[in-house]
């Protein structure tokens, strides 16, 4: 079964156009600090008010706990999004209710709302399905069909991404196809050799990707937080680095079931070894195997992947004929640990085949470096999500719109 996609809702026009994006962006003192997914939308958003629908959009923003908090308000977002569309945005304080009806009555054709952050109401995220259905129902009186254009939450069962698109005539938006497409070439049939890089902090978080994805790579490179569990389970003394000491076990069985399945499984061969966690701490490389024997000694911390690591990591991408990265390699928030990170980057866009960048926060890493996004073959606005998909596993933001 194929996507529902925006052709198979007919004519827009003078309709209400429900779109639930994702515009969960980062966020500093109430400015946003990457728009990449404000702006993946845009393409839907302008074709559907040329069409002369009435637009109303909303999204989640952070993890406030189903009550109203000003610091995950959307009204930053609409402003934005007034900016790059240069047309007005009106906003409504509340995603349904009095606020949000006044505001989608004010709409002509053409025009278009942002309805306030969707978890400030906790039938967005219950557990309870009938709490989430009257949610789901509320949103729905306000409009006529949905698009669903979120792909970051896709793979999460919440109201306004499931039940909604059961209760309204719905399609995906350009958005979500797309990043279904590309992702699906990666899961059902990618070129070879094929290549993963995984970082960031959590061995707990990949767990599931590993293992779908042992099977279908050619190579596995960890790099980030999450190695020094996989050093660690090779015996090597880790100093204060990051360690889940819980999942030792886990990376020693991946250890040796990439061995059997001829993955080659590519670990740092050495670290950025810092004296704390901070821009301007103290560091020294040094080799995986001696990690503790820095002048900084066994209080150390590896904060990024060493120049030698970096150079293999980038030699084994630019080799590839399809590389997904998802995860920085080092703590990039600091320019002395972002060195890693950006050799990663460079090597997709110097790759000579198709490379996807999984992931909010690896989208948002790669253009801080400077990077544009235009350098790769993909920048899937999904974190949870892609690496979601790429696990095989059935996702219901997209079961409920006809993929199966
Ligand atoms: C993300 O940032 O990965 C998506 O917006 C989903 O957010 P969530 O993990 O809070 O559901």
């Amino acid at each position: 079964m194929t996507l529902r996609t925006l052709d198979t809702l007919g004519d827009l026009a003078g309709r209400r156009v429900f779109v639930r994006c994702d515009f969960n962006v980062p966020l500093h003192e109430g400015e946003i600090t990457d728009d990449g997914r404000v702006r993946a939308a845009l393409p839907t958003l302008k074709a559907l008010l040329e069409a002369g629908a009435k637009v109303i959009t909303s999204s989640h923003l952070g993890r406030p706990q189903g009550s109203p908090d000003p610091q995950y308000s959307l009204a930053p977002v609409a402003q934005r999004l007034g900016e790059l569309l240069g047309a007005p945005v009106a906003f409504a304080t509340d995603t349904v209710g009095d606020a949000a009806k006044q505001t989608v009555e004010s709409l002509e054709n053409g025009q278009i709302a942002v309805l306030e952050n969707l978890r400030f109401h906790p039938g967005e995220t219950s557990k309870d399905e009938a709490e989430r259905q009257a949610f789901a129902g509320e949103i729905a009186a306000l409009a006529d069909v949905m698009v669903s254009e979120g792909f970051g939450v896709v793979h999460r069962k919440q109201a306004s991404v499931y039940e909604l698109a059961k209760l309204l005539p719905s399609a995906a938006g350009s958005l979500v196809a797309h990043e279904v497409s590309v992702l699906n070439r990666l899961l059902e049939a990618p070129e070879h050799p094929y290549t993963v890089v995984l970082g960031g902090s959590k061995v707990s978080d990949k767990l599931g990707v590993i293992d779908s994805l042992l099977p279908r790579v050619d190579k596995l490179l960890i790099g980030g937080g999450m190695a020094y569990t996989f050093l660690a389970a090779q015996g090597h003394a880790i100093g204060r680095s990051l360690v889940e000491t819980d999942q030792i076990d886990t990376a020693k069985r991946y250890l040796r079931a990439a061995e059997e399945k001829g993955v080659e499984l590519l670990l740092p061969v050495d670290s950025l070894m810092a004296s704390g966690f901070a821009a301007d701490a103290a560091f020294e490389n040094a080799p995986s195997e001696a990690l503790e024997s820095t002048s900084i000694g066994a209080d150390a911390l590896g904060l990024d992947i060493g120049p030698k690591t970096a150079e293999l990591f980038a030699a084994a991408v630019t080799s590839s004929k399809t590389v997904f990265w998802n995860g920085p390699m080092g703590v990039f928030e600091f320019d002395s640990f972002a060195n890693g990170t950006q050799a990663v980057a460079q090597a997709l866009t110097q790759t000579d085949g198709l490379t996807v960048v999984g992931g909010g926060d690896s989208a948002a890493a790669a253009r801080k470096l400077g990077f544009a996004d235009d350098q790769f073959g993909h920048v899937s606005t999904g974190g949870g999500a892609s690496l979601e998909f790429l696990e095989g596993k059935k996702l219901p933001g997209l079961e409920v719109l006809g993929w199966a």
